[in-house]
């Protein structure tokens, strides 16, 4: 809730954690909503990284131009370790005092909101945006990237279903995801797939990859696609196995970090841009250490603390309408 209002004159935006398409439109919003309403915009590049060494510089409106429409992020990113400790994170604050930057905004995943949350504790006003592409901040039904990320998934596997079905052959696919099936089962629907191996869910070869290829079989299908979110089975070795208890000649594919990049998508920007402008609006309401979300479509906002704190899974209603079309 907000606390007493401060005298907030330079407001710094921040990308941290992996980069996302679309983080770019959350910066240019930020930035031009910050310049409009009469506040000194600062980049910080590289992440906490970066506010540790104080690679900061002044932003203006041409400064955000022409990036729109450009993934990764302009402002760099990176993984911090130092910022996790009280000793990284007092040089964050040292820096912000330097650079004069009052209020901050964080766009990220639950990993950067955490260190947010830290500097908020010690005083810099901290605003967070869900950023990345495997929508598993629990606060929000959507984070930027991933609308883009799972587009141009569809569109490999598209390419693969044109090979695999010419071969009556099996294909694995491995998609991003950390550890959340968000990417996997919404690929899996859109692309057709006869199953998907999710890390929410305990993984058993005999019934879900097994039995769901008789089924499939005996309804006349002569090839798979089988989309498996990483860090379950390796897709090379589940192919082995596949082929080795079936006969049917299997191929792995990573898709990896072409999911992370690319032009985002008509979805991407508009909830990017929106949500930069919200981000800028609460600080100047005088409404700190909040993050910003999606809720019903809508733009909404938590409390830092209690965004941290929510918990969100795979919807089983979307599973059991994969599993029952996915033949
Ligand atoms: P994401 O933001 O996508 O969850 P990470 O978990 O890698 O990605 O976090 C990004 C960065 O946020 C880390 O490299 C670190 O600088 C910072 N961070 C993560 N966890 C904490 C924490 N508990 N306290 C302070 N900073 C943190
Ligand atoms: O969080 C985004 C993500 O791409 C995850 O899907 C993946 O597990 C991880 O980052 C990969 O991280 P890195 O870029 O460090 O290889």
């Amino acid at each position: 809730m907000p606390s007493e209002k401060k005298n907030i004159k330079s407001i710094g935006v921040l990308t941290s954690g992996g980069d996302a398409p679309g983080m770019n439109a959350a910066v240019r919003a930020i930035v031009r909503t910050g310049l409009a309403r009469g506040y000194r915009m600062v980049g910080i590049q590289r992440g906490y990284n970066g506010l540790i060494n104080g690679e900061c510089y002044d932003m203006g409106w041409r400064s955000v131009s022409n990036i729109i429409n450009r993934g990764g992020t302009v402002l760099y990113t990176a993984r911090c370790l130092e910022f996790k400790t009280q000793a990284g994170q007092a040089k964050g604050l040292a820096m912000c005092k330097e650079k004069g930057i009052d209020a901050l905004i964080v766009i990220g995943g639950d990993g950067s909101f955490m260190g947010a949350r830290a500097l908020a504790n010690q005083g810099i006003p901290c605003i967070g945006i869900p950023g990345t592409i495997d929508n598993d901040i629990a606060c929000s039904e959507y984070t930027i990237g991933y609308d883009t990320a799972m587009n141009t998934a569809i569109e490999a596997i598209d390419k693969l279903r044109d090979t695999t079905q010419s071969h009556d052959r099996c294909s694995v696919v491995e998609v991003m995801g950390h550890h959340a099936g968000y990417i996997a089962l919404n690929v899996g629907i859109a692309t057709g797939a006869m199953a998907v191996i999710l890390p929410e869910l305990p993984f058993d070869f005999e019934r879900d990859i097994l039995q769901r290829m008789r089924r499939a079989q005996s309804a006349g299908k002569r090839h798979y696609i089988i989309i498996a979110s990483e860090g379950i089975v390796p897709a090379q070795e589940l192919a082995n196995q596949i082929q080795a208890a079936t006969g049917i000649d299997s191929r792995a594919t990573v898709l990896g970090h072409i999911q992370r990049g690319g032009s985002p998508t008509l979805r991407d920007r508009v909830n990017a841009s929106l949500m930069g402008y919200r981000a800028v609006e609460l600080l100047d309401e005088g409404t700190y250490n909040r993050v910003v979300a999606i809720k019903d479509g809508n733009i909404v906002d938590y409390d830092v603390n209690e965004a941290l704190a929510m918990h969100k899974t795979i919807d089983l209603h979307d599973l059991e309408a994969f599993n029952t079309i996915s033949i």
